[in-house]
């Protein structure tokens, strides 16, 4: 199994840690995608609805679909009014032309890229707008890049929380980029907890998940932003692409 398959079926068991300890993402985003209101939006690796949420004022339809069960099932539960949908990016399970905009927060990168765009083409009206978007952690903020470092090692440099390149994308027009920044307090514990539902750390045995978490715990024992302190504040940056299906 190739190694992107691998850790993205790591999502397959996670559902409520997820929800619970993973950011969400700012209004800005949203707006940069849909500045006005749409008849149909179509969430797409939508997970627990961490991004899908912010949907539901800027379109009468929102469709939500997402691989995994189990984050499908905390979506389900928090968000009644989306039409939930067990499916892949590869194979959408939609009619064509059916949706005005798709939005696919922190999951683009798990998709087989071609595949994908053909489908999310397909199931678009023309015109209609494709917004990516990552939340980044904030180059300026030494602790979190260390512990990305540690999430994150050459193999998987590519996955997860960081972009694919997003430029040029086949069947859409590049129409915007934005990047927000943004800030949250977390507590330390939650900080951790969070790269516990991270790919690499979801996906590794017990043992070196173990060895994982310590090497966070040192770098927040080291880094003098950090040291001695229960509650962070955690800068980020959300980056919004913007397509135009052509
Ligand atoms: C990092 S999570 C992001 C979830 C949600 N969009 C959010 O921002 O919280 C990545 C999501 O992509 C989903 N995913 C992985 N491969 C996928 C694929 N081929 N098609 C659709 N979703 C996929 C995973 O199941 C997971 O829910």
């Amino acid at each position: 199994m190739a190694e992107r398959e691998r850790l993205a079926k790591a999502f397959e068991g996670v559902g409520d840690e997820y929800d619970r300890y993973r950011p969400g993402f700012p209004d800005a985003a949203a707006d940069a995608i849909l500045p006005n209101r749409v008849d149909a939006v179509l969430d797409l690796g939508a997970g627990t609805g961490k991004f899908t949420e912010l949907l539901i004022t800027r379109a009468d339809r929102v469709i939500a679909v997402e691989p995994s069960a189990a984050m499908l099932d905390v979506l389900r539960m928090k968000l009644p009014a989306v039409a939930a949908r067990i499916g892949g990016a590869e194979s959408i399970p939609l009619l064509d032309r059916s949706v005005d905009a798709v939005t696919v927060a922190q999951a683009f990168h798990w998709f087989d890229r071609d595949a994908a765009c053909a489908e999310i083409r397909r199931v678009l009206v023309t015109g209609g707008v494709l917004g990516l978007l990552w939340n980044r952690s904030d180059p300026g903020c030494a602790w979190d890049r260390a512990c990305q470092s540690v999430a994150h090692p050459a193999v998987t440099a590519d996955l997860d929380s960081t972009t694919a390149s997003a430029d040029e994308l086949p069947g859409f027009v590049l129409d915007g980029h934005t990047e927000i920044a943004w800030s949250e307090q977390i507590t330390r514990d939650d900080y951790i907890r969070r790269w516990l539902t991270v790919s690499s750390f979801l996906a590794a045995d017990d043992d070196t998940r173990a060895a994982m978490v310590a090497e966070l715990d040192s770098i927040l024992d080291t880094d003098p932003a950090t040291a001695g302190r229960s509650l962070l504040t955690l800068p980020m940056v959300t980056e919004v692409f913007t397509y135009i299906a052509a």
